[in-house]
């Protein structure tokens, strides 16, 4: 992963101004709205001070208390409208940064590799695609908070000035001094805010294993461990928020006990400059005024620099993941791949998982167009890294793949993507209709050629027995449907008809089918691959009846390539293996060996 420098107070902000850009109009009104409060806040203090001198000097006359009082109420109700005007569109305007941040970051994760996911918790990725995201919005709210509080400040400091020069100095003189604690403890607030985010993400995989690991937490009774594990990351996380918000808190104490020094001694100096005559009372008394309304904003400034320190590690997180390069960029000259290669080329591949041993091992092979490749070999000799290389979800450690004399590296990987169909292992299928997941590939597939895809793959008829038939949703969900693995296999071998690829990968695509189904399906997967090259990987050597050449890998490297009878002959571990299951009493493994 590239390194990412921190965020700090300053990065944060730029961000929140960059937010703010992306969207002028909604941040100019917000702003405006914003600015205009401040300037009112002084105005009402001065319009106070105003009638207030009214009261004093030529008596009281209704009609001037009436104005003078309108006066300040008008303001007033300007400033409550400023309010209002300014939180809404600070709403809008942090809800939209959000909303596209969230975009913006799902549009990164799709491009990056299959090894990003390897390394990312599921946890982490829930915290990226909400948590974290709050952080955006959060600073680019604070932003308009900066704005106002600092409008407020200014107006009101200006006030202040006008009454009394000295005694606004000696009122404001101790804010700086405030500010020195608050800076320290911002930091604290940072290092426990990243350790709460570190817990939560923890506490995030728990929940996210129990929703996937129900059924083996039963069996096991691992709900004590479980619970166990949440209880003490919970403990940490608690420890570590509780620690971030007393950081804050104490800033907040640290500046008030400054303020009221500042207060008091005003009232202290103020008075004896009013008992000596040097001062009006009610400047004093406006000076007292506008000096606690100071401290409002700047509370508010403080607590939003506490939010913004204890946001910073989620800011990073989102840096991160949106300047992780991907891994396996296209070259510059990158090449289309207009139709299936003639030659897939493997020259001396070699494979190891970030800096683990080598998984593949100096593997130098050709495939021809329309070939089938069964590949067979122990679990965990390296069969489905192999398919994954070829489909370049990972480059060769060392070595090359060619496809019609072209590095792989110089396609442009959509196009490979394109000839490509596979089935996995393990099945994937989408929380969404069952023809939607037959669709795939091709969205705008008719139903007509979803349902031909379906019977070709043995699946029709299971469809055509469930309520909702082809609309039914699969998956997770209150109105979802589950299937059987076997089923979801033929799903995605159905897709897989459908997309109609040169390219075939079947990852044990039959595995999880009984012999009478793998037999039915095999007659579908056997006219899949007429015609394309196709790689079959099996641990059942059966359903390799009609497979050109078979590839045996041991321990990552080749063992054996040829026919089943060459293989026989030649290769020690696949006579092993062959030998093995002809006991089987599996009825297609022994039909096989009778024929064979
Ligand atoms: N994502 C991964 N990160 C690190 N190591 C991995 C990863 N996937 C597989 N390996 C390791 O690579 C080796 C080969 O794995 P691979 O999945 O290619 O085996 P396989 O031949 O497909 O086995 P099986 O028949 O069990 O599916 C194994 O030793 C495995 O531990
Ligand atoms: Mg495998």
């Amino acid at each position: 992963m590239t390194a990412v420098k921190p965020n700090t107070l300053v990065t944060a902000l730029k961000l929140g101004l960059r937010s703010m850009r992306r969207h002028p109009g909604l941040a100019l009104m917000f702003l405006a709205a914003t600015l205009s409060q401040g300037v009112l806040q002084g105005l009402i203090v001065w319009a106070l001070r105003e009638v207030l001198r009214a009261f004093s000097s030529g008596g009281v006359s209704l009609a001037a208390l009436t104005l003078g009082a309108s006066l300040v109420f008008g303001i007033w109700l300007l400033r409550a409208f400023g309010t209002f005007a300014g939180e809404l569109l600070s709403v809008r305007l942090a809800r939209r940064v959000e909303i596209d941040s969230m975009q913006q970051v799902l549009a990164k994760l799709l491009t990056l590799s299959v090894r990003f996911f390897e390394r990312s918790s599921q946890g982490d990725l829930v915290m990226a695609s909400y948590t974290d995201l709050q952080g955006i919005r959060s600073v680019t709210l604070h932003v308009g908070t900066i704005v106002l509080s600092i409008s407020r400040l200014a107006g009101l400091a200006v006030v202040a000035w006008l009454l009394s020069p000295k005694l606004a100095l000696i009122g404001l003189v101790g804010a700086p001094l405030g500010v020195v604690p608050v800076y320290s403890l911002g930091r604290r607030i940072t290092a426990a805010a990243r350790r709460a985010r570190e817990a939560t993400e923890k506490l995030y995989d728990s929940f996210l294993q129990v929703s996937s690991g129900i059924k083996v937490i039963k069996v096991n009774r691992g709900e004590r461990a479980v619970l166990e594990h949440a209880r003490t990351v919970g403990e940490n996380l608690y420890r570590n928020l509780v620690r971030d918000a007393r950081s804050g808190l104490l800033a907040r104490f640290s500046l008030e006990a400054v303020a009221g020094v500042g207060l008091v001694t005003v009232l202290m100096v103020g008075g004896r400059d009013v008992g000596r005559g040097v001062l009006e009372w009610q400047s004093l008394l406006g000076l007292l005024i506008a000096l606690m309304a100071v401290y409002a904003p700047t509370l508010n400034l403080v607590t939003v620099y506490a939010s913004i320190r204890s946001v910073i590690p989620n800011l990073d997180r989102i840096d991160a993941i949106l300047q992780a390069l991907p891994d396996l960029r296209d070259a510059a000259d990158a090449r289309p791949l207009p139709a299936a290669p003639r030659t897939i080329e493997l020259q001396d591949v070699s494979f190891a998982y970030d800096d683990g041993d080598r998984v593949l091992d100096g593997i130098t092979v050709t495939f021809h167009q329309g070939e089938t490749i069964g590949i067979v070999g122990p679990s965990g000799a390296g069969k489905s890294t192999l398919v994954a290389l070829l489909l370049r979800l990972y480059d060769p450690t060392s070595g090359r793949i060619l496809c019609d004399g072209v590095d792989l590296r110089h396609i442009r990987h959509a196009d490979l993507m394109d000839r490509c169909a596979i089935v996995l292992q393990e099945p994937f299928l989408f929380v969404d209709t069952i023809a939607q997941n037959i669709r795939l590939a091709r969205p705008e597939a008719s139903l007509e050629e979803v349902v031909a895809a379906a019977r070709a793959a043995n699946i029709h008829d299971d469809i055509m027995r469930m309520e909702h038939g082809y609309e039914t949703v699969l998956g997770r969900r209150r109105d979802g449907r589950g299937v059987s693995v076997g089923q979801k296999q033929r799903i995605a071998i159905a897709a897989a008809l459908l997309k109609n690829a040169p390219i075939l990968f079947l990852d044990e695509a039959t595995s999880n089918l009984d012999s009478v189904s793998e037999r039915a399906v095999q007659g579908a997967v056997e006219r899949l691959m007429a015609g394309r090259t196709a790689f079959v990987i099996a641990h059942r050597l059966s359903t390799l009846r009609a497979v050109d050449r078979i590839l045996v890998l041991e321990r990552g490297r080749i063992v054996g390539l040829g026919s089943h009878e060459e293989l026989l002959a030649t290769c020690g571990l696949y006579r092993q293996l062959w030998q093995s299951q002809s006991f089987d009493k599996a009825p297609g493994a022994m039909a096989w060996a009778g024929d064979a």
